[in-house]
């Protein structure tokens, strides 16, 4: 189909023919200029608000992502959309609101006879050997043979520690347009078991230059947080009231794919997602602080609800606060959707790990030891254990 449009355009000269199209992406100011020379990309349209809409073949996503993260490192962004219906709402400033129907948590502290032993029970050496274990497949590209291996065993070790709980279940949500699948982890709730608090980190990784990007911190780091988290709920034999789901996604650096199919599909669902909490680079410490929250694309309320967390439970972390300027990671996917996502960040911005997106994202170069990713998984605990229990 796309190719018969191609050739139909370019025998009528209607169309660039560099430009096949089927891919719609919204990129803010600071990405759009680094790609403006790019014949692959054509400008479809912008917003008073600094964002632009293009239109680009879709197998140039991933191309478009490496040459951006290599001109920008991070201060820009662009999201990829699955038509140009949504690219257009999205330019608008009109996505889905909040679902009306939920009331907000209470957001108070309750479980601290529950809390306090699952934080102690998590272990940095498990965290580390999760970052080493995932750090050493070449590269978890999402249209990489390794990416779907590295899928695959994040499904199979999630199973492994989910046996224990009566709850448990582990599922791969397939992608039809790539080959790596994002990995989902439920634990059901007891008797609010329609009422779902989402904890999630992305499986790919990205390098700018060669084929090596190890990602450790990039975001290894995440998805052992939420591995160690999972084993603190089963080994602590944990019943939330609600239920808790782990996901791991696909495909987040090449526009955050996984994370906003799946989002999509939630919300397409009505599931009522409570709260969202992801995990993306909690291992390298380059600033003062211990935790940043990400004060853009997150839900203000939570954002206030994870600094009481971190008060009562985390009492000698200090947490500051930080933007990204852009939709930086899959927080923004659930916030595009209408729901309450936040992001604890492992530095101030500008001072996090430089190495991201090439070769020597290494554990090596988090310090060969898990000791920051250890407060972020801590602090996910305490939020999946609190919020699966609020009692509003
Ligand atoms: N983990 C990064 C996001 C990040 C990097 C946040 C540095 C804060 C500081 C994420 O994996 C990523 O690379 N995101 C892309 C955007 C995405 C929409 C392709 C980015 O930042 O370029
Ligand atoms: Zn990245």
């Amino acid at each position: 189909m796309r190719l018969q449009i191609a050739l139909m355009a370019m025998l009528m000269g209607a169309m660039p023919a560099a430009v096949a199209g089927n891919g719609w992406i919204t990129a803010d100011e600071v990405a759009w200029r680094a790609m403006q020379d790019d014949a692959a990309i054509a400008l479809r349209g912008s917003s008073p608000a600094g964002l632009y809409l293009l239109e680009l073949d879709l197998d140039q996503v991933g191309r478009l992502a490496a040459t951006l993260h290599g001109k920008l490192r991070h201060c820009g962004g662009f999201m990829l959309h699955e038509s140009e219906d949504e690219a257009r709402l999205a330019l608008a400033g009109t996505g889905p609101q909040a679902l009306p129907e939920r009331a907000r948590p209470s957001y108070r502290l309750t479980q601290q006879a529950v809390v306090a032993p699952a934080l102690a029970r998590i272990d940095p050496a498990k965290i580390a050997a999760t970052i080493m274990r995932l750090s050493a497949f070449p590269n978890r590209y999402f249209s990489s043979a390794q990416g779907v291996e590295a899928s695959d065993w994040i499904r199979l070790a999630w199973e492994e520690i989910g046996r224990q709980h009566p709850g448990f279940s582990v599922v791969q949500f397939a992608h039809a347009a790539y080959r790596q699948p994002s990995v989902i982890a439920t634990i059901l709730g007891s008797d609010r078991t329609d009422e779902v608090v989402v904890l999630g980190a992305h499986l790919d990784s990205i390098s700018i230059a060669g084929s090596a990007a190890p990602g450790a911190d990039d975001d290894a780091s995440g998805i052992a947080g939420l591995t160690e988290v999972l084993r603190t709920l089963v080994a602590g034999k944990i019943q939330p009231r609600r239920t808790i789901k782990l996901i791991a996604y696909a495909a987040e650096e090449v526009g955050l794919r996984g994370s906003q199919e799946i989002a999509k599909a939630f919300r397409q669902a009505r599931v009522d997602v409570v709260g969202v909490l992801q995990l993306d680079m909690t291992n390298y410490k380059g600033s003062d602080k211990d935790i940043y929250l990400i004060d853009d694309h997150t839900d203000p309320a939570q954002n206030q609800f994870l600094r009481a967390l971190a008060a009562a439970y985390l009492p000698a972390l200090t947490v500051g606060s930080e933007k990204c300027g852009y939709a930086c990671s899959d927080h923004a996917s659930w916030t595009g959707q209408g729901y309450a996502a936040s992001m604890p960040f492992e530095s101030a911005m500008g001072q996090d790990n430089p190495h991201i997106h090439t070769r020597n994202d290494t554990f090596a170069n988090s310090g060969s030891q898990a000791a920051h990713a250890l407060k972020f998984t801590r602090l996910a605990a305490a939020f999946a254990i609190e919020l699966a229990a609020d009692s509003q």
